[in-house]
């Protein structure tokens, strides 16, 4: 159905659609402010930056084919829209504009790659939490044989699908939905990987894997479930599906969502019968927030100086969110689920 919709149209959908989630409070913006023309424009600018395309004719567009209209001075969608919404979200995903953008600007910055020397150990363009210490502790709870065949789920650009390969003589396909990262990644020169576009709401693959890791990226899973269902169904019988996986909560959530047993992730895996190990790594993500801020904080001159202060406000603004988060309410953990032989 979306075949009819311009590519303008469909950022416009996403970005209406994400309006009022959280993506707006890591602006200090209310969920509940009216979508105007103008504030839509301002959130599409924080979050695909250098991606927002022109969207002056996306608005008359949709409007003139009933998937969004105006009520008391907001615009809202129509029950069509809403559905049109859901199924591009899960498609063709916000998510992929906002990593377009991070993936073009970051792999050009110098204060970047700086930046990740100091909070991750390395440079290798991370954008999730892991550092060197917790991708060794991955390897070290994964245990590969050389010569593996794995899928790295959520690669970003590469570098951290590289780093894996090298400490582990495993070959690796590492798949993401960012074409700008796969773009980065293809010129990585290292024969035992190969990289595609690849969206996990809809994961397909030729051979079966002996091993997927997937880090800090199934938040951005459509449906969780699905998703880790995918994985499990495209491993060899025998094969190992590993991943990082951070839980927040807020004040009104229940605490034994942070227990390892009982995360999102945790919930799925039961709901699968699918019995499964962790470690608790809670302590290095709390760490980490605060590093990254205050490393963030310390570096804005030099973002400043390379013109690069949207980069530094978009990986601040999340950055200073997790940093205030109660200490008591966030856990962390690496999984791993051994499908059976
Ligand atoms: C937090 S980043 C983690 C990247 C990298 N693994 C790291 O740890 O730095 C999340 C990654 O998930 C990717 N992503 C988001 N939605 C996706 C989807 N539907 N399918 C595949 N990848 C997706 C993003 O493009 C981004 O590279």
């Amino acid at each position: 159905m979306d075949n009819y919709l311009t590519p303008e149209e469909k950022q416009y959908l996403l970005l209406l659609g994400w309006f009022r989630r959280h993506y707006a409070l890591y602006l200090g913006l209310e969920r509940e402010r009216p979508a105007t023309g103008e504030s839509i424009l301002q959130f599409g600018r924080a979050w695909f930056g250098n991606q927002l395309l022109d969207l002056a004719s996306a608005f008359p567009g949709l409007k003139h084919k009933q998937l969004i209209r105006e009520e008391g001075g907001a615009i809202e969608f129509t029950e069509a829209g809403a559905s049109q919404f859901a199924e591009l979200d899960a498609s063709e995903t916000f998510y992929r504009y906002e990593y377009d953008n991070f993936f073009s600007l970051s792999e050009k910055s110098e204060a970047h790659a700086l930046f990740c020397e100091r909070v991750y150990g390395k440079n290798l363009n991370q954008h999730g939490l892991s550092d060197t210490g917790e991708l060794r502790q991955l390897l070290a709870f994964l245990d590969l044989p050389s010569g593996a065949y794995g899928l790295d789920l959520g690669c970003g650009n590469g570098l951290i699908t590289d780093y894996l390969q090298r400490r582990s003589g495993a070959r690796f396909l590492g798949v993401d939905i960012s074409p700008e990262a796969i773009r980065r990644a293809e010129q990585i020169r290292n024969p035992h990987l190969a990289f595609r576009v690849s969206n996990m709401n809809a994961l397909s693959f030729s051979e079966p894997f002996d091993f997927i890791v997937s880090v800090d990226t199934l938040y951005y899973a459509a449906d969780l479930s699905a998703t880790v269902r995918d994985c499990l169904s495209n491993l060899r019988p025998g094969g190992i599906f590993a991943c990082f996986f951070s839980q927040w909560i807020n004040a009104e959530g229940e605490r034994p969502f942070l227990e390892g047993t009982h995360t999102g992730l945790a919930k799925v895996l039961r709901e699968l019968e699918q019995p499964f190990e962790f470690q608790d790594i809670s302590e290095s993500g709390r760490k980490h927030w605060r590093l990254k801020r205050d490393v963030l904080l310390d570096m804005r001159p030099d973002f400043e100086a390379e013109g690069n202060l949207a980069l530094w406000d978009y990986r601040f603004r999340e950055a200073n969110r997790y940093a205030q988060w109660p200490a008591d309410f966030y856990a962390r953990f690496i999984y791993r689920v051994d499908k059976p032989a």
